[in-house]
């Protein structure tokens, strides 16, 4: 089913996670052991719930607005923890000109390690495989969203990353997805984890589907969460921002450098489209009953909670 040769998804880890095979062979103690300073910054996330969304929101808040500095590269302002434990060796490779390496590849986590202070980080590894003094020691912001529209989604991101056939049907997916059988899966483990920690004073847990309703809320949460002020204009001036349209064109934020450089397809794109409930253009009526019972199954002995 998954096409790649560059990716192989092993099962280990407490709770059987899916992961890349770098991060067992090299990172997973590395990582485990990575030491958390005070003023760090983390964006953790199940992949496809708005991480890239939150990340830009999070930086802004807390480099005073400066959209002058933000049109740097999230990826380089906010670094992807876990990236170079895919191999895109051959993929990256491609990028000599003129008999000269134009690019390493993404950082390593003894990179991310060395930068320098404040640093921004965000990571789809599950809490449980993070060092364990996280929350004590710094703020984290956890997003998830309707597993099936991350589902949807994710879907999407296999085929853009050329990880899955494009043929592939979403049914065939989605039974992968409830299986946990898709890369950091499966969902609900991930995500119950962090909900565990949900009223932790370092903690902000939060929808995409609180972000799509009511952004200048989730922003004014934001900032209060990082005991920082910020005027209605300002709050404007960021929802505008980071409106889904505005987004989708900016490149600093919008992966356009992986379809240049071929490592996503040429066909769609990383901001696709952005909605709530899409899900339902994938869903017959058989697997929307099955979905409903799947997300139950799972909820029905805790609080966990979608916003309404
Ligand atoms: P869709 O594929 O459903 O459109 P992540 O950053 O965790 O990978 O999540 C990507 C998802 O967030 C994609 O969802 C993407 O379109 C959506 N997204 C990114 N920026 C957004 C924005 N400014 N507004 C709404 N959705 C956004």
């Amino acid at each position: 089913y998954l096409q790649s040769s560059k990716i192989v998804y092993n099962h280990i880890g407490p709770k059987a996670y899916v992961l890349p095979r770098e991060y067992n062979r090299n990172e997973a103690a590395n990582i485990y052991n990575f030491p958390v300073r005070s003023d760090d910054v983390f964006v953790v996330t199940f992949p496809k719930s708005g991480t890239t969304w939150t990340q830009e929101l999070v930086w802004l808040l807390l480099n005073d607005l400066d959209y002058e500095k933000a049109k740097k590269k999230l990826n380089d302002r906010f670094p992807f923890l876990e990236a170079s434990l895919f191999s895109f060796e051959d993929t990256f490779s491609g990028h000599v000109k003129d008999g000269e390496v134009q690019d390493f590849g993404p950082p390593t986590v003894d990179d991310i390690k060395a930068l320098p202070s404040p640093r921004f980080i965000k990571t789809h590894l599950p809490l449980s495989l993070l060092p364990p003094n996280l929350l004590e020691e710094t703020k984290v912001v956890y997003v998830t969203r309707d597993p099936r529209d991350v589902a949807v989604s994710f879907y999407h991101h296999y085929k853009l990353m050329r990880v899955m056939a494009p043929d592939r049907d979403f049914k065939t997916y989605w039974n992968f997805f409830m299986n946990g059988k898709i890369t950091f899966g499966p969902y609900f483990a991930s995500v119950l984890e962090a909900w565990e920690k949900r009223n932790h004073p370092n903690m902000l847990f939060l929808f995409y589907e609180e972000l799509s309703k009511d952004l200048p809320g989730v922003i004014r949460r934001v900032a209060n969460f990082f005991d920082r002020k910020i005027t209605e204009e300002q709050i404007e001036e960021l929802r505008e921002h980071l409106k889904f349209d505005n987004f989708k064109k900016n490149k600093s934020v919008n992966y356009q450098d992986m379809q240049d450089k071929g490592i996503f397809m040429k066909d769609g794109g990383f901001v696709r489209k952005g909605k709530v409930g899409g899900w339902r253009e994938y869903f017959d009526e058989e697997m929307t009953v099955q979905a409903e019972k799947w997300i139950n199954d799972y909820v029905k002995d805790t609080d966990f909670k979608f916003p309404e």
